[in-house]
Order: structure tokens, then sequence, then C-alpha cells
């Protein structure tokens, strides 16, 4: 697919770097700009060069200022449900992905924008982020995962006040509730994300695969059925020619070569 909306690509050492490119609309996203971001990450699951990504936005001001507002005024009830459907789909794939992904918020996190950020694996605001679910205040309504994914990241008392007020936060508040890990001077946003991905993508593949899905399957279900399943996974992990190189390598007093199999 030709993008016209984001581009993508992926550094020698394997993070993939994902820019929504439409800055005069504070990189809004319309439908085309979501199918674009959907054949990306369908890229970054299937090839094997992209070992960690990182979301962005184009500019200085925003990461992604929410829904495109024009696509959101002549819809009706079926289309958007349609419309929602599918980011739910595109959205999860993101959330579900074997790799970590990380959202470098470089500026307004705003509705689907949050919602786009909340289903990355990190995210690190740079001290000019704005962060919040506004849509209540244009009649709308966080759809894109804002109303599940707010509440099991900050609680539920202070994603029900994100949502009902519309408030937006700065970028200190968001890491003092935990909606961000870090925050950092916007000129160091890319390279400290770089930095924390690389190394994330220096540690066992299999492993590191295997902790996103068990934290994805465990945060929908039970702790009784969290442990089998981590048990599960554990054997499988035990399995792999990493862990038989990891051990080897810290007992022979060197570097592992992880080759994530
Ligand atoms: N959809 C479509 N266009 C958007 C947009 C969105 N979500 N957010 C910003 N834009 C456009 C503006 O319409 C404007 O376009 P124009 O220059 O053609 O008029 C351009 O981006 C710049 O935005 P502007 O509002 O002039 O910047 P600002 O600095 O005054 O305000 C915001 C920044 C983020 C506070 C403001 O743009 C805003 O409230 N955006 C909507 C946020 C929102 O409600 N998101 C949830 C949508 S469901």
């Amino acid at each position: 697919m030709q993008y016209s909306n984001i581009s993508f690509e992926t550094s020698e050492d394997g993070i993939a770097t994902l820019t929504v490119c439409r800055p005069d609309k504070l990189n809004a996203l319309d439908n085309a700009t979501m199918e674009e971001i959907d054949d990306a990450l369908q890229r970054v699951a299937r090839e094997p060069e992209h070992r960690a990504l990182i979301l962005t936005g184009a500019g200085e001001k925003a990461f992604v200022a929410g829904a495109d507002i024009n696509e959101l005024v002549n819809v009706t009830p079926l289309e958007w449900k349609a419309r929602c459907t599918r980011d739910h789909a595109i959205l999860r794939r993101l959330e579900s992905l074997p790799k970590a992904s990380l959202a470098a918020i470089n500026g307004y996190a705003l509705g689907g924008g949050l919602e786009l950020a909340l289903s990355c694996t990190l995210r690190v605001a740079a001290e000019n982020a704005r962060l919040g679910l506004p849509e209540v205040r244009i009649g709308v309504f966080p759809g894109n995962g804002g109303t599940q994914r707010l509440p099991r990241l900050v609680g539920r008392g202070r994603a029900l006040e994100m949502m009902l007020t519309g408030k937006l936060i700065d970028a200190a508040e968001a890491e003092r509730i935990g909606l961000v890990n870090r925050v950092v001077p916007q000129a160091e946003l890319l390279p400290y994300c770089r930095g924390l991905l690389k190394t994330i993508a220096e540690n066992a593949p299999v492993a590191a695969a295997l902790i996103l899905e068990c934290v994805d399957v465990g945060l929908r279900c039970g702790l009784e059925e969290g442990l089998r399943f981590e048990a599960a996974a554990s054997a499988a992990v035990a399995a792999s020619e990493d862990r038989r190189e990891g051990t080897l390598a810290f007992l022979e007093k060197r570097r592992p070569v992880f080759r994530g199999r």
C-alpha cells in the first residue's frame, strides 16, 4: 500500500517508526489514515526485521488530536458502528502485537489519539504534551476503546473524571496518574524512546513476546486462569533456543546472541 497520511520506516537496529503525517490537521485520524496505520501494523506483525515500534505524530504540536471531526458530522448510526468495529480491530492488532510498541507523545493526544496511545505497550510524553478524552464536549463518545482501556490503566475514578469533564491534563499529571511511563524534554523524546525500545529489543524475543501475551490475556481473565496461561507460556519459553542461549551465555560470562527461536 502507498502511504499518503503516514510515514513508516525501520532503522538498522530494528526499531520501526510510524508517524501520522497530517500536521495541518494536528494529525487527526480520518478513515484513510486508519487504513494506512492498519497496513503498517500488519507489516510490523509479519516482517521479522521490525523488532519494536514507535508511534508518533508529525510536527511539534500534536501526537494525534483525535478522530477527524470532518468525518463525524454526517454519519448514520450503522456507519458509525462499522467504523468503530473496524477501529477496535486495528487497535487490538496494535495492543496484541508480539513486539513492544511505544507512543511517543509529542503534543496533543486527544480522543482517538489518546486511544491509539492507550493501545501501545508503553507511553512516553514530551513536556508540552496534553492528553484527554474531550469527546463528550462535542456530543460524541470515546468509542475506540477509551471507556475500557483508560480505567484499566489509571483506575475507574480518574478515568471517569477525564471522560466526563473532557478536560485535558498536562504531561506531569499524566505521569503522576500512570497514564504515561515517563516525561522528557521535547528534543529528547525520540532519542529517549529509541533507547528504551533498543533495550527491550536486545532482550530475548521469545520471552518478550510471551510476557506481552501473558499480560494481555491476564488482564482479560481471572487470576487462576491467568496463572495457568503463565505456566504454559513459561514452558514455551523454557523450550526456546533463546532460553538455552541466555542461560549458557550467563554461565560463560559473555553476551547472549538471541535469535528469537
Ligand atoms: N479533527 C479535524 N480537524 C482538527 C482536529 C480534529 N480532531 N483537531 C484539530 N483540527 C484542525 C483544526 O480544525 C484546524 O484546522 P484549520 O486550520 O483548517 O482550521 C487545525 O487542525 C489546527 O487546529 P486549531 O484548533 O486551529 O489549533 P489550536 O491550537 O487552536 O487548538 C486543539 C488545538 C487540539 C485544542 C483543538 O484543535 C481541538 O480542540 N481539536 C479537537 C480535539 C477533539 O475534540 N478531539 C476528539 C475528536 S472526537
